[in-house]
Protein backbone atom coordinates (compact mmCIF):
# COMPACT_ATOMS: atom_id res chain seq x y z
CA UNK A 1 0.00 0.00 0.00
CA UNK A 2 1.28 3.77 -0.75
CA UNK A 3 0.13 6.95 0.49
CA UNK A 4 -0.63 8.65 -2.98
CA UNK A 5 0.05 12.15 -3.71
CA UNK A 6 -3.19 13.84 -3.37
CA UNK A 7 -3.69 16.79 -6.48
CA UNK A 8 -5.13 19.73 -5.19
CA UNK A 9 -7.63 22.78 -7.25
CA UNK A 10 -5.89 24.01 -10.48
CA UNK A 11 -4.88 20.37 -11.31
CA UNK A 12 -6.91 19.33 -14.85
CA UNK A 13 -7.68 16.41 -13.64
CA UNK A 14 -10.12 17.16 -10.74
CA UNK A 15 -12.08 19.27 -13.76
CA UNK A 16 -12.81 16.20 -15.84
CA UNK A 17 -15.53 13.75 -15.99
CA UNK A 18 -14.71 10.54 -14.48
CA UNK A 19 -14.82 7.00 -15.99
CA UNK A 20 -16.70 3.81 -15.05
CA UNK A 21 -14.76 1.17 -14.00
CA UNK A 22 -15.39 -1.92 -16.39
CA UNK A 23 -13.72 -4.59 -14.33
CA UNK A 24 -14.01 -5.89 -10.84
CA UNK A 25 -12.01 -8.03 -8.36
CA UNK A 26 -8.87 -7.07 -10.54
CA UNK A 27 -5.60 -6.81 -8.79
CA UNK A 28 -4.99 -3.43 -10.41
CA UNK A 29 -8.24 -2.35 -8.84
CA UNK A 30 -7.69 -3.59 -5.45
CA UNK A 31 -4.37 -1.56 -5.46
CA UNK A 32 -6.51 1.29 -6.17
CA UNK A 33 -8.35 1.37 -3.43
CA UNK A 34 -5.73 0.13 -1.31
CA UNK A 35 -3.90 3.05 -2.30
CA UNK A 36 -6.90 4.96 -1.56
CA UNK A 37 -7.53 4.09 2.12
CA UNK A 38 -3.94 4.46 2.57
CA UNK A 39 -4.16 7.81 1.48
CA UNK A 40 -7.41 9.31 2.94
CA UNK A 41 -5.83 8.08 6.38
CA UNK A 42 -2.68 9.53 6.18
CA UNK A 43 -4.30 12.88 5.33
CA UNK A 44 -7.26 12.14 7.88
CA UNK A 45 -9.76 12.87 5.54
CA UNK A 46 -13.52 11.31 5.51
CA UNK A 47 -13.55 10.95 1.42
CA UNK A 48 -11.59 10.45 -1.35
CA UNK A 49 -12.47 9.91 -5.23
CA UNK A 50 -10.04 8.64 -7.82
CA UNK A 51 -9.81 11.64 -9.57
CA UNK A 52 -7.76 13.46 -5.97
CA UNK A 53 -4.77 11.06 -6.65
CA UNK A 54 -5.03 11.43 -9.93
CA UNK A 55 -6.57 8.74 -11.37
CA UNK A 56 -9.81 9.95 -13.99
CA UNK A 57 -12.21 6.54 -12.49
CA UNK A 58 -15.30 6.27 -10.77
CA UNK A 59 -14.34 4.78 -7.31
CA UNK A 60 -14.67 6.85 -3.82
CA UNK A 61 -13.82 6.08 -0.65
CA UNK A 62 -15.85 7.34 2.62
CA UNK A 63 -15.79 7.02 6.39
CA UNK A 64 -15.60 8.06 9.40
CA UNK A 65 -14.83 6.38 13.08
CA UNK A 66 -17.02 7.11 16.27
CA UNK A 67 -14.31 9.66 18.13
CA UNK A 68 -15.41 10.50 21.84
CA UNK A 69 -13.33 14.00 21.29
CA UNK A 70 -16.21 15.15 18.47
CA UNK A 71 -19.24 13.96 19.60
CA UNK A 72 -21.14 15.37 16.82
CA UNK A 73 -19.89 13.81 14.43
CA UNK A 74 -21.47 11.13 13.29
CA UNK A 75 -19.53 7.28 12.52
CA UNK A 76 -19.76 6.82 8.83
CA UNK A 77 -19.45 2.95 7.90
CA UNK A 78 -15.96 2.64 5.98
CA UNK A 79 -16.81 2.10 1.84
CA UNK A 80 -15.37 1.69 -1.08
CA UNK A 81 -18.16 3.07 -3.71
CA UNK A 82 -17.15 2.09 -7.38
CA UNK A 83 -19.25 3.66 -10.22
CA UNK A 84 -22.13 5.12 -7.72
CA UNK A 85 -25.63 6.70 -8.25
CA UNK A 86 -27.53 8.75 -6.04
CA UNK A 87 -30.86 10.21 -6.47
CA UNK A 88 -32.64 12.42 -3.71
CA UNK A 89 -34.95 11.15 -1.28
CA UNK A 90 -37.01 14.25 -0.56
CA UNK A 91 -37.00 17.88 -1.30
CA UNK A 92 -35.69 18.81 2.06
CA UNK A 93 -32.05 20.77 1.51
CA UNK A 94 -29.22 20.84 4.33
CA UNK A 95 -26.26 23.51 4.70
CA UNK A 96 -22.97 22.83 6.46
CA UNK A 97 -19.92 23.57 5.92
CA UNK A 98 -17.00 21.40 3.41
CA UNK A 99 -13.29 21.40 3.38
CA UNK A 100 -11.47 19.37 0.81
CA UNK A 101 -7.88 17.37 0.55
CA UNK A 102 -7.63 19.23 -2.34
CA UNK A 103 -8.47 22.62 -1.69
CA UNK A 104 -6.31 22.51 1.81
CA UNK A 105 -7.09 24.90 4.68
CA UNK A 106 -10.21 26.22 3.43
CA UNK A 107 -14.15 25.88 4.14
CA UNK A 108 -17.57 26.69 2.84
CA UNK A 109 -20.79 26.68 3.41
CA UNK A 110 -22.58 24.13 1.09
CA UNK A 111 -26.36 23.09 0.83
CA UNK A 112 -26.68 19.56 -0.46
CA UNK A 113 -29.94 17.43 -0.28
CA UNK A 114 -30.55 16.06 3.32
CA UNK A 115 -31.51 12.59 2.75
CA UNK A 116 -30.38 10.52 -0.73
CA UNK A 117 -30.32 6.93 -1.98
CA UNK A 118 -27.07 5.65 -3.14
CA UNK A 119 -25.86 2.19 -5.09
CA UNK A 120 -22.89 1.00 -6.34
CA UNK A 121 -20.11 -1.55 -6.15
CA UNK A 122 -17.63 -2.55 -3.78
CA UNK A 123 -14.30 -3.36 -5.73
CA UNK A 124 -15.34 -7.33 -6.17
CA UNK A 125 -18.33 -6.72 -7.81
CA UNK A 126 -20.98 -6.47 -4.92
CA UNK A 127 -23.92 -4.59 -5.60
CA UNK A 128 -24.11 -1.94 -2.35
CA UNK A 129 -27.45 -0.32 -1.73
CA UNK A 130 -28.02 2.17 1.38
CA UNK A 131 -30.45 5.41 2.45
CA UNK A 132 -28.13 8.04 4.03
CA UNK A 133 -28.76 11.54 5.51
CA UNK A 134 -27.26 14.13 7.08
CA UNK A 135 -22.88 13.65 7.43
CA UNK A 136 -23.62 10.47 5.84
CA UNK A 137 -25.25 11.71 2.87
CA UNK A 138 -23.18 15.19 2.25
CA UNK A 139 -19.72 13.07 2.25
CA UNK A 140 -21.23 10.79 -0.09
CA UNK A 141 -22.66 13.70 -2.67
CA UNK A 142 -19.61 15.70 -2.23
CA UNK A 143 -17.76 12.92 -3.36
CA UNK A 144 -19.93 11.55 -6.37
CA UNK A 145 -19.39 15.69 -7.49
CA UNK A 146 -15.19 14.61 -7.83
CA UNK A 147 -16.65 12.34 -10.24
CA UNK A 148 -18.12 15.02 -12.09
CA UNK A 149 -15.36 17.18 -12.07
CA UNK A 150 -17.20 19.43 -9.56
CA UNK A 151 -15.36 20.51 -6.65
CA UNK A 152 -17.22 22.22 -3.33
CA UNK A 153 -16.67 25.80 -3.96
CA UNK A 154 -18.47 25.54 -7.17
CA UNK A 155 -21.52 25.16 -5.08
CA UNK A 156 -21.10 27.98 -2.95
CA UNK A 157 -24.10 30.27 -3.17
CA UNK A 158 -22.39 32.82 -0.86
CA UNK A 159 -18.43 33.63 -1.32
CA UNK A 160 -18.75 35.39 1.98
CA UNK A 161 -19.43 31.69 3.53
CA UNK A 162 -15.79 30.90 1.91
CA UNK A 163 -12.49 30.77 3.53
CA UNK A 164 -9.57 30.06 5.51
CA UNK A 165 -9.88 27.54 8.25
CA UNK A 166 -8.16 28.99 10.90
CA UNK A 167 -10.01 32.01 10.32
CA UNK A 168 -13.03 31.41 9.97
CA UNK A 169 -13.28 29.05 13.08
CA UNK A 170 -10.88 30.74 15.04
CA UNK A 171 -13.86 30.94 18.14
CA UNK A 172 -15.78 28.12 17.57
CA UNK A 173 -15.49 24.54 17.12
CA UNK A 174 -17.41 24.37 14.13
CA UNK A 175 -14.59 22.92 11.94
CA UNK A 176 -14.28 19.69 13.29
CA UNK A 177 -15.87 17.97 10.66
CA UNK A 178 -13.01 16.13 8.69
CA UNK A 179 -12.57 17.22 5.02
CA UNK A 180 -12.85 15.12 2.21
NI1 LIG B 1 -13.15 16.63 -1.81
Amino acid sequence: MTVRKVVKMGHPVLLQPASPVESFNTPQLDELVEDMLETMYAYDGAGLAAPQIAVPLRVIIFGVEANPRYPDVEPVEQTVLINPEISFIGKEMESAWEGCLSVPGMRGLVERHKTIHYSGYDQHGHRIERDAEGFHARVVQHEVDHLDGILYPQRIRDMRNFGFEDTLFAESSRSEDSPC
